[in-house]
């Protein structure tokens, strides 16, 4: 007979085990490369002793490969619930020390019960990957359990938000779960991103090239758009997360959590007066202008690397999130081209999905134009934004603070697109295109250069401004740069209980 101390002696026995994952000499592995442990950064990520685990003692079931002597309390990740700034939120976190963080069956299973939780719950789910992908030793039950997760992913899109951290190497099918939620941390020179390897590359297209070229932190922000945002190190990418929560619902019923500011809704920025050149060549950073006018001066930017031409990110106005969509006039004039388009729209399509009103801030000379864009498909690429504004039934108020000249105009939040306040500043420019390639057009044959000269200065006075569009109110007012945190607000504040749908249907068809 067993006494009440050895049941308990068990019990802490095998709570122990679990804890210790794939033992200390692993454990110190991983601190050596300058990561946490799964263990660690749950510990970290959730408010603190709010986190509680479940499937603690679950194990694997596999017998190939002497697997069956291969068990360990877990199974390589640690799964559960806690809280974040008190709101609910469930997370998993891949143990690399438990056969490299890779996917079993069972491995599965518990991601899947506790994505179940979050989408029944109706709170955020997030993921703390470090994986070699597919357990090998399992075979093609790895790859059942993948695919599960990836349809529970799709399932759960759109109702609650799905966030993944990449925290080491993830390869194979360990990329694709984070590739179908909304938003992917990457930690910069930890974490690795690639579907095959350096290794599989060389041998089949002879390319050489290192891991963190291939699919670092950095290639992900900057080149591929895969990843949205790069932490420091560990913490500082979960506190990115922390941040991140807090600006949404924690699902597609709810609206986004208040957070009052003390930063007066009137208050006038005079600067904003001088902000756009009047030299219309002449660049300006449209940073300035959105951190003018957000609470406390706050913006969190997503993807700040990639396609630096349009700006996209969170703020609070009046203590309430916006979602923010600009030209960023600094890199390449603001042009939309493939893409800025995708990562707006998909931007666009995520503030709607959770209730996030959409403010846009518009000073963009056109299309991107060459073959690099045609042969790429900036059609379909440009029609996705299109796509994603007209769609979108949130709240939408749109600034033109110069141009918005061609398709662009439209593109970016027009009143046609259905947006509910469009202002202009005295500055802008709302045309079909811009003075020179109006006059090339209509006075193609004249190659008189003063007459070219003094047309191209008699269109800019007639249509390069705000005021034809005004006067066919597809611009509600003109105003005052330094009114324009006070006129934003007054116009989310008017819309705020807007009830708008689209007609049902089973969904629509974005261009891909
Ligand atoms: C089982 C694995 C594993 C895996 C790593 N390990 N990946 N065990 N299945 N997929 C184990 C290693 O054997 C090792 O065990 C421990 O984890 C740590 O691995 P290391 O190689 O020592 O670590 P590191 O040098 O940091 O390299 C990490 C790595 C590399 C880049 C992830 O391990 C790797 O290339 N792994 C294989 C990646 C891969 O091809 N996965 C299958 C993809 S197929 P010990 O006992 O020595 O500590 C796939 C298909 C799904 O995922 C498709 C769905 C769409």
């Amino acid at each position: 007979m067993h006494t009440i101390e050895d049941k308990y002696k068990q019990f802490e026995d095998r709570n122990r085990a679990a804890e210790l994952g794939g033992g200390e000499d692993r454990i110190k592995k991983i601190h050596d490369s300058g990561r946490l442990t799964a263990r660690e950064r749950i510990e970290i990520f959730f408010d603190p002793g709010t986190f509680v685990e479940i499937d603690k003692l679950v194990t694997h079931a596999c017998t190939n490969f002497d697997m069956g002597e291969k068990r360990i309390p877990g199974d390589g990740v640690v799964c559960g619930y806690g809280k974040v700034d008190g709101r609910l939120v469930y997370a998993y976190a891949q143990d690399f020390t438990v056969f490299g963080g890779s996917l079993s069956r069972t491995n599965a299973n518990k991601i899947i019960k506790i994505s179940q939780l979050a989408l029944k719950m109706g709170a955020p789910l997030v993921g703390l990957n470090d994986s070699g992908g597919a357990r090998i030793q399992e075979g093609v039950r790895s790859l059942a359990g993948y695919g599960d997760i990836f349809n529970l992913n799709v399932k759960s899109s759109g109702v609650i938000p799905q966030i993944s951290a990449i925290m080491g190497p993830c390869a194979g099918g360990a990329v694709y779960s984070p590739a179908l939620t909304d938003f992917i941390f990457m930690v910069n020179k930890s974490s690795y991103m690639f579907v095959t390897g350096p290794d599989v590359i060389k041998t089949v297209t002879h390319e050489e090239v290192t891991k963190e070229e291939l699919g670092g932190a950095m290639t992900h922000n900057s080149k591929s758009g895969v990843a949205h945002f790069m932490g420091n190190d560990d913490e500082h990418t979960l506190m990115m997360i922390r941040e991140l929560l807090s600006y949404i619902p924690s699902n597609n019923l709810e609206d986004p959590p208040s957070v009052p500011s003390n930063d007066p809704i009137d208050r006038v920025d005079e600067s904003l007066q001088e902000l756009i050149p009047v030299d219309p060549n002449k660049p300006y950073d449209m940073h300035i202008l959105i951190k003018s006018v957000v609470d406390d001066h706050h913006f969190f930017e997503v993807m700040p690397h990639y396609a630096q031409n349009i700006i996209i990110g969170f703020a609070r106005m009046d203590g309430k999130t916006v979602g923010i969509v600009a030209n960023q006039p600094n890199y390449l004039a603001g042009v939309v081209d493939i893409n800025s388009s995708a990562k707006a729209a998909r931007f666009v399509r995520f503030c709607d999905a959770f209730n996030i009103p959409l403010v846009t801030f518009v000073d963009v000379p056109g299309f991107l134009p060459g073959t690099v864009q045609e042969y790429g498909g900036i059609i379909k690429h440009g029609a996705k934004l299109l796509y994603a504004y007209a769609e979108a039934t949130v709240p939408k108020i749109t600034l033109v603070t110069r141009k918005a000249y061609g398709g662009a105009y439209d593109v970016m939040s027009s009143k046609h697109l259905g947006a509910d306040i469009n202002y202009a500043y005295p500055t802008a420019e709302i045309a079909v295109m811009g003075p020179e390639g109006a006059v090339n057009i209509i006075f193609r044959g004249d190659k008189d250069e003063e007459a070219k000269k003094k047309r191209v200065e008699d269109y800019r006075d007639n249509f390069a401004n705000p005021y034809r569009v005004a006067e066919l109110g597809y611009i509600d007012e003109v105003i005052y740069p330094k009114n324009t945190r006070l006129k934003l607000i007054q116009a989310l504040d008017m819309a705020r209980n807007k009830s708008e749908s689209n007609p049902p249907k089973k969904h629509g068809n974005i261009p891909l």
